[in-house]
């Protein structure tokens, strides 16, 4: 099955040669016009998958095609179909924004007297007019991230590769970016590919989400049927003094089965949050001292444990732009 417009891998598998199988096994199906995000922690593949799907890196096993075309045997009209912004932005410092587009315009075949007005219609899009004369070895790492997304979509691709467009943003430039994307898939069609190992970027952003890790899709849906699969919400009660925990736990075990909890004891509710105000007045006739009582929705995090054994939650830590150390040496 290939389709115009989206992208079908089937069985796709990167081994490099010292390495580990970085993508063992893929088989994924990205409609038109959808937001696909992939989600995984640091070394989980999702590079190594983009690479391959963006005719970067050839397969050692399966298929793939991205906009109808075959990734081994057509790659010149895959890359000109899709864009893609890649985790290492490939910027020359001593170029100015403005000049970065017009080159990349140049490059993409459009037209002199359309060269400008499309420049400046992507740096302003992407909230880089102000900044458009500066040269980028000024630019912030935000700054960068979002050069480069306008740099991708020069030509109007019909299919987008974003490879963590959001890591080392700050709050505002990542919902800035967020709406950017949004507005890409919604309005003009464009089907989004995009890598990130932000639980809540991909629960805001994507229609479907593929989970991998260590090489494999270990849970695929849209972020709500994810979060309904692991279940029901929880309840996490920390009684004011600590002896009371066991009675807590007998109270709580009337409403769901024990589960872990965090600071005191916790269930998962049988039946769903409406058993909230039971719970409070069964603590209360008991005449038990809460300090803290909280209900803790299904995360995309409690998807990831559920189905690898980890956490995903501070895995993107690691992965912050390093801090200028300041200190006298
Ligand atoms: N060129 C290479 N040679 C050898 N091993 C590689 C190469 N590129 C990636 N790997 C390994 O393949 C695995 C997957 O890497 P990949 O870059 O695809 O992960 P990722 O999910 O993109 O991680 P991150 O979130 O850190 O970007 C890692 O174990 C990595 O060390
Ligand atoms: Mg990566």
């Amino acid at each position: 099955m290939a389709d115009e417009h989206g992208i079908v891998a089937s069985g796709l598998v990167r081994e490099f040669k010292k390495g580990p199988r970085a993508v063992d096994g893929i088989d994924l199906v990205v409609h038109p016009g959808e937001i696909y995000g992939f989600l995984g922690p640091n070394g989980a593949g999702k590079s190594t998958t983009v690479h391959m799907l963006t005719t970067l890196l050839p397969p050692t096993e399966g298929t793939a095609t991205v906009a109808g075309y075959d990734i081994v045997r057509e790659g010149p009209q895959v890359r000109a179909a899709i864009g893609a912004a890649l985790q290492e932005a490939a910027l020359d410092p001593l170029l100015t924004g403005r000049e970065h587009l017009r080159l990349q315009t140049t490059l993409q075949g459009i037209p002199r007297s359309e060269r400008a007005r499309r420049g400046d219609v992507l740096l302003e899009r992407v909230g880089l007019s102000q900044a458009a004369d500066r040269k980028v070895r000024g630019y912030s790492g935000g700054m960068k991230r979002r050069l480069d997304l306008a740099l991708a979509l020069v030509h109007s691709p019909r299919i987008l590769f974003l490879d963590e467009p959001t890591t080392g943003l700050d709050p505002q430039s990542r919902s800035a970016l967020w709406q950017e994307v949004g507005r890409l898939a919604q309005d003009d069609g464009v089907t989004v590919f995009l890598t990130t190992q932000y639980l809540e970027e991909a629960d805001v952003l994507a229609n479907r989400v593929g989970i991998i890790d260590h090489g494999k899709i270990v849970a695929e849906g849209t972020p709500a049927q994810l979060k309904a699969e692991v279940g029901r919400p929880t309840v996490e009660v920390v009684p004011v003094d600590p002896e009371d925990k066991e009675r807590a736990a007998g109270i709580l075990a009337r409403f769901g089965e024990p589960c872990a909890a965090i600071q005191g004891v916790a269930v998962r509710l049988r039946t769903g949050e409406a058993d909230l105000a039971e719970i409070v007045r069964a603590l209360d006739s008991e005449n038990l001292k809460v300090e803290n009582l909280q209900l803790h929705q299904p995360s995309l995090d409690d998807v990831f444990l559920a189905k690898t054994g980890r956490s995903l939650e501070g895995a993107g830590e690691e992965d912050q732009e390093p801090e200028l150390a300041l200190e006298p040496a």
